[in-house]
């Protein structure tokens, strides 16, 4: 008997979370793997459909420059209710906290279609942060069959809120699988592969061994208006202090991102304002930094893997783990608070050698196959070793 899997996402984290478990669907017996994207974002998911060469079968096509939550939510309503009546699956997979994904939860749980959700029970605990994320993962969960919980910690938050212990399946975190493909690609480019893409002068300062790298990132809904004209002068000041820092940071593409960013860190010597990258030449930018400046939820995977330093600018995290590790700190949007993390991590060497231990406490690069595994076997519940541990 085949099952027809539907695996639905819309923005550019999710894609890269859920490619590899799409290219593990197409791959395995028993399956037929369909790919639906909302588009909630458009750009910056087609990078990533391009880089794992994936091909959704259906595209609602849905992002508006400055859409709101009651645009992204009624127009996957309704686009996925014409997807599900013209080729309902038996299963539909959705990841995370975007509003994508609780849409589309909610499409399949009107349409009596069942849902896994992968990244399934992290929790702030505060509905407002990360807003809407919380809520959305919140309200997913409750109308979620199948839960993929990327670590114990996140299974135990799920088993808090009385899901039932059978229905959770502890996998490790699909970023980690992404994130190794890619890897294992960009360190077998040639030197000077990113000439091109960066620009010589650009791309010599970031090699250059004489010279510190800063990778920032930000785009959280919470932080618009004044929290990020605080983290934006944070920068500029971090900028102004440190000539020997060259700070990089590809501006997404949300127009309440961009207007802060470009008036308060534009022009600026030492400050490198560039498009959203695609996802290698990412992966080396974050390989190549000394210390990763974001309020991003994957960069916080990431970042510990890849033995980086990453600072946090949020005032509290779904992402525990290496926070308690000491690899990454919270350090919220406060000016001061941002300026003054910064400066003590890159100016005490103990301290930053103990930030800088690689360690993978989200996942170990095999999530598809043990997600994979559990569809086709029906979803019969797991034995301890299948599942991930740190
Ligand atoms: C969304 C998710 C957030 C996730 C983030 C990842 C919601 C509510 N928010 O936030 O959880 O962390 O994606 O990046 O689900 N835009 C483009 N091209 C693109 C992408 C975005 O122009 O490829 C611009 C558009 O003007 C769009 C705006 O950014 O309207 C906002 O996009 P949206 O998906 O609503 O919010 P994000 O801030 O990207
Ligand atoms: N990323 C990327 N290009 C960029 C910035 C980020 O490919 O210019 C990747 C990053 O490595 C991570 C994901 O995008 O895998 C994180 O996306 P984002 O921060 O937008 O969303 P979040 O994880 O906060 O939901």
């Amino acid at each position: 008997m085949t099952i027809k899997v539907m695996t639905i996402f819309g923005t550019r984290p999710e894609a890269i979370k859920m490619a590899p478990l799409v290219i593990g669907l197409n791959e395995a017996d028993g399956i037929e793997s369909i790919l639906c994207v909302t588009a909630q974002h458009r750009e910056m998911l087609d990078q990533v459909l391009n880089l794992f060469g994936l091909k959704p079968n259906h595209d609602l096509d849905l992002m508006a420059p400055g859409q709101d939550l009651f645009d992204i939510t009624t127009r996957c309503l309704l686009g996925l209710r014409e997807v599900f009546r013209t080729d309902r699956p038996d299963l539909v997979l959705v990841h995370g906290d975007t509003t994508t994904c609780f849409a589309a939860g909610l499409a399949a749980f009107y349409e009596n279609i069942p849902v896994g959700h992968v990244e399934a029970g992290l929790r702030t605990g505060n509905l407002q942060a990360p807003f809407p994320e919380e809520a959305n993962r919140s309200l997913v969960g409750r109308i979620t069959n199948y839960h993929f919980a990327p670590t114990s910690l996140a299974k135990n938050n799920l088993l808090a809120e009385n899901i039932k212990e059978e229905t959770v399946w502890v996998t490790g975190n699909t970023v980690i699988d992404a994130l190794l493909i890619v890897r294992d690609i960009v360190e077998n480019y040639p030197d000077g592969h990113w000439v091109n893409q960066f620009g010589k002068p650009l791309f010599e300062r970031i090699s250059s061994t004489n010279r510190k790298l800063i990778l920032i990132t930000g785009h959280r809904r919470e932080n618009f208006g004044q929290g990020f004209i605080d983290l934006c002068s944070a920068i500029r000041e971090l900028a102004e202090c440190h000539p020997e820092w060259d700070l990089v940071y590809p501006v997404h593409l949300n127009p309440n991102v961009q207007k802060p960013v470009y008036e308060i860190l534009d022009g600026l010597k030492n400050v490198n304002l560039i498009e959203p990258l695609d996802y290698e030449p990412f992966v080396w930018m974050m390989n190549q930094s000394d210390l990763i400046l974001t309020d991003s939820g994957g960069i916080q995977e990431e970042g510990p893997a890849l033995g980086k330093p990453v600072l946090v600018m949020r005032e509290v995290t779904e992402r525990p783990e290496a926070v308690d590790a000491g690899t990454v700190l919270l350090v919220g949007t406060n000016r001061e608070k941002i300026v003054t993390a910064v400066e003590n991590v890159m100016g005490d060497k103990a301290k930053y050698i103990a930030m800088s231990r690689a360690h993978n406490p989200y996942g170990d690069g095999l999530a598809v196959e043990r997600i994979v595994r559990a569809i086709s076997s029906g979803f019969l519940p797991t034995n301890s070793e299948d599942q991930w541990t740190i």
